[in-house]
Parts: structure tokens; sequence; C-alpha cells
């Protein structure tokens, strides 16, 4: 691999564009067999370790989920030397326990998605990699680290429905998922990790609560206006806690099983693989 440029690539979702505090940052355009990522990335040094930062949905909100390019954004990350990759993003809750401004750090997802490409393989070459732990634990513990750190509400573990959008769920789809027993909704993160964990690289996400989705009697049916509004109440947390993962992560992934996920998840002849 080329001179590693980053060690943690960050993902910001919704509301979180840019990252200040970023020191020393540089941008550039990266460029991958799948296509263009969704925004040149911001190479620089955050509690002195090398991050790439990328705006998941393009600065300026101008990417649907379902457009999204999850194989470039992941094969971007991966060709700058990334290990892990801390994603954020806004969801809604499917729990009362869990309020708006509350993080959860999921360690589960339910996929309910039926327009995405999140895998790099076919063409010729068939893998299956394991995922029944679909979040990396060290990466998960450091944003659960980085929330005690900066005194806010931030529960690890959880299921996280992954749905299609761009329209917000039905009730009855709403209820269907509480009946399942998950914790938070959202539009985006599964398809990250699932790439993530076929590039080998280390995924955690950082969930913010920002709606009651609409299944909450009593409450609002979430719409853009109040996820945006929490979102901007919660940035500046939404960053401290980013910055405290940082400081709590390893050098390297290497001692987590992520780094090795590929050992036995191929199914064709290695003597047929190019
Ligand atoms: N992102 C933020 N709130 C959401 C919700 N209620 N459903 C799906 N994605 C979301």
């Amino acid at each position: 691999m080329a001179q590693q440029q980053a060690e943690i690539g960050i993902i910001g979702g919704s509301g979180l564009y840019n990252m200040p505090g970023l020191t020393d940052t540089t941008e550039i355009t990266v460029d991958t067999p799948f296509g263009a990522p969704s925004e040149t990335i911001v190479l620089g040094t955050l509690e002195g370790r090398k991050v790439a930062f990328l705006a998941r949905h393009g600065r300026g909100h101008r990417i649907l989920p379902s457009e999204l390019n999850f194989r470039a954004n992941i094969y971007a990350m991966k060709s700058l030397g990334v290990e892990f990759i801390l994603s954020i993003s806004a969801v809604g809750s499917l729990k009362a326990e869990h309020k708006p401004t509350d993080f959860v750090i999921p360690d589960q997802f339910i996929d309910r998605t039926f327009a995405r490409n999140a895998t790099f393989f076919g063409d010729g070459i068939v893998g299956h990699v394991a995922f029944g732990d679909p979040v990396c634990a060290v990466a998960a513990k450091a944003f659960k680290q980085g929330c005690d750190d900066a005194g806010v509400v931030g529960k690890l573990g959880g299921t996280y429905v992954n749905m299609e959008g761009p329209q917000f769920s039905t009730r009855a789809e709403s209820n269907l998922y509480r009946s399942w027993g998950a914790d938070v909704i959202g539009m985006t993160n599964l398809q990250e990790a699932k790439l993530a964990r076929e590039a080998e690289i280390s995924y955690a996400t950082l969930a913010m609560v920002t709606d009651y989705d609409c299944w909450y009697e009593g409450h609002d049916d979430v719409t853009v206006d109040q996820v945006i509004k929490v979102i901007h109440e919660n940035t500046a947390n939404a960053q401290r806690v980013l910055a405290g993962a940082i400081r709590a992560l390893p050098k390297s992934n290497s001692d987590t099983p992520c780094a090795s996920a590929l050992k036995y998840a191929i199914m064709t002849d290695k003597k047929l693989i190019p």
C-alpha cells in the first residue's frame, strides 16, 4: 500500500459537513474503481492522529441515502490507509428511553434496504465475510469513552434499523420495528459497516437521536426541520465525543478480528483470482 495518509476515517452525516479542530488540513480528491466518493476528503490531524474526514451526503447535503456510492466512500478510506472508521449519523428513536440529543452506539443492524450495492465481491470473485458482530467492539468502546469524557448520554449497544428512505417510515412500519425490539432507525450505516468489514477496516457508528419517528403518541411525527434543529443543538457535543473517541482508539486495528475478516471469506478458487 502507498504511504499511510490517514489512520482514522470520519464519515460525517447530516449536519456534520466539516470537522472544526482538524489542524494541518489538506483537501484531496480521491478517485476509485467504483467512481467518486461523496465529496473531496479533508486530511488533517486531530488529537495527534492522522484523520481523513468525508461528508457522507456531500457538503450542502446533495446526495440521497439511496444515491450514496458506499463502495467509493469505503474504498477511498482504505486507499488512504485508514484502519478505523468512526461514523456519525442522525437517527430516529424507537424507544421512549432514547431521547432526542442522546447518543446510541449500536452493536446490531437490521437491513430494510433494497436498492444498494454493499459488497466489493462479484465479477468472478465470491466471498462471504462473517458479520454476526457487525460493529468493531474496540471502536464502539472508544465512542463510549468519548461520550463519557464529554459528559453526554452515550449508550453502548442497540439495534439500528437501516431503512431505504428517502421517505420516513409509516406508523405501521415504525411499530413493527419496535415490536422487533429495535432501538433506532436511520438510512445509511449498515452498508458502510458491511463494506468496512470486507475492507478489513474496524467500523463503529455514533447515532445521534433527533426524533421519535412517528410511533410515539403525544410527540410530533418526525420532520426534517426537527432533525436539523436537534443536530444543530448537538453538533458541538458530537465533535467533542469524536475527539474523545480518537484519543481512546489504539494505534492500529491489528488486534481486532476486523483486521483479518477476509481470512476465511473467499470461496473462489485462489488459482482463478488474478
Ligand atoms: N434520521 C433521523 N431521524 C430518522 C427517522 N425517524 N427515520 C429514519 N432516518 C432518520
